[in-house]
């Protein structure tokens, strides 16, 4: 295999243009919460869905363990909580309006749409984890999406 330049790799992979969520879990008191955009659809029947999780991030060991997880679909205006989840804080989530789950996930709320997953399996997915989760309840709201794409937000055209 020939080796080739990590940077013109992600910028290439930029070219896919993507929604943005936040993948929340919470276990043994401890919340944890990131910024995605490799989140995708798997499966119908059963409902999957699937995301990559960096193994170099903090939360890898929460999400590795948690039997459920959420990810809130970020709406056009909500780029700064893309930001502020991608960042390593102490607590992403202090002063932020949230709602819980009944399995006791903590979810964002103004999205545009939530999965709310119990994990199905991990895979390999080198330096990433690969996390697929059967989706056990979600809901849709009526606002436009948050777009990413060239490495920057982006608005969808046609909404005037
Ligand atoms: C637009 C965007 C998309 C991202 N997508 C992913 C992703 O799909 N998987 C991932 O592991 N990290 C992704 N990240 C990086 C994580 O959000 C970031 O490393 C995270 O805050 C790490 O959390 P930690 O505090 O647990 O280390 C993305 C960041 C941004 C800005």
């Amino acid at each position: 295999l020939v080796a080739f330049d990590s940077k013109a790799f992600r910028e290439a992979l930029g070219g896919f243009a993507t929604g943005v969520a936040v993948a929340t879990t919470a276990a043994g008191g401890e919340r944890a919460g990131m910024t995605i955009t490799s989140f995708n659809s798997v499966s119908l029947d059963p409902p999957l869905v699937l995301w990559s999780l960096a193994r170099a991030a903090r939360a890898v060991r929460l999400f590795e363990a948690a039997e459920f997880f959420s990810v809130s679909v970020l709406a056009e205006d909500q780029a700064a909580l893309s930001d502020r989840f991608a960042r390593q804080g102490n607590d992403k989530f202090a002063g932020l309006d949230l709602e819980q789950t009944p399995e006791g996930v903590p979810v964002l709320t103004g999205c545009v749409a939530r999965f709310d997953c119990a994990t199905w399996r991990h895979h390999d997915g080198g330096d990433h984890l690969i996390v697929v989760g059967e989706v056990i309840r979600f809901a849709r709201w009526e606002r436009p999406p948050l777009v990413f794409a060239g490495g920057g937000y982006q608005r969808l055209m046609g909404q005037g």
